[in-house]
């Protein structure tokens, strides 16, 4: 197990179409699980093996990262009520149907710290495969439907930005190349061995 480090916007691995997965092997169940842990150390909720610069079609979503659904009914329901139930991992997912329109303000752990705005579908259906190469198809509502293509779209080399004005996206840019600059690797390193 290990965490992976997320690419930042615009990292080219972020614009890298996936392949989709040939072999359902042990190499796949351990990126399955290097990308849950990386995920939980952001404190994100939706991963593409893309951002960890791995170009395969491979999804992780938790919907409830902190385990709050069990003590809170309502969020239960919540979750219940989308479709979710519980983390799972998403392997050559393929768009079914799509119905519905709703915004809903996304952020990305490629790009730390922005939320705008992205019109999705309201509830998708995928047909998929998990880990051990067994094929299932998810219908999605709401947020766990805005995850699911929230992350297909990694897959494909887009990120949400991409879905806002050019002037928005410039500015973010700056934002993410001042971010660049403050966690350098020199920085990182001089920090753990002062
Ligand atoms: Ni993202």
């Amino acid at each position: 197990m290990a965490v992976r480090k997320i690419r930042i916007w615009p990292d080219p691995a972020l614009k890298e179409v996936a392949k989709k997965v040939q072999t359902f092997n042990a190499e796949l169940k351990s990126l399955v699980t290097d990308m849950f842990e990386t995920m939980y150390k952001a404190n994100g909720v939706g991963l593409a093996a893309t951002q960890v610069a791995v170009p395969l079609r491979v999804i992780t979503i938790d919907l409830d990262p902190n385990g709050q659904a069990k003590d809170e009914p309502d969020l239960k329901a919540d979750l219940d009520s989308m479709g979710y139930k519980g983390p799972i991992a998403i392997i050559n997912p393929e768009l079914v149907a799509a119905e519905g329109e709703l915004i809903w303000s996304e952020g990305c752990l490629s790009v730390p710290g922005i939320n705008d705005e992205v019109e999705r579908h309201e509830t998708v259906t995928i047909k998929a495969f998990d880990p051990d190469g067994k094929v299932f198809t998810l219908t999605a509502h709401n947020l766990f439907a805005v995850a699911i293509q929230h992350e297909m779209d990694h897959l494909e080399g887009r990120v949400f930005v991409e879905y806002l004005s050019k002037l928005k996206r410039d500015v973010i840019r700056r934002k993410m190349e001042r971010l660049k600059v403050e966690s350098t690797d020199d920085g990182v390193e001089a920090a753990q061995i002062v």
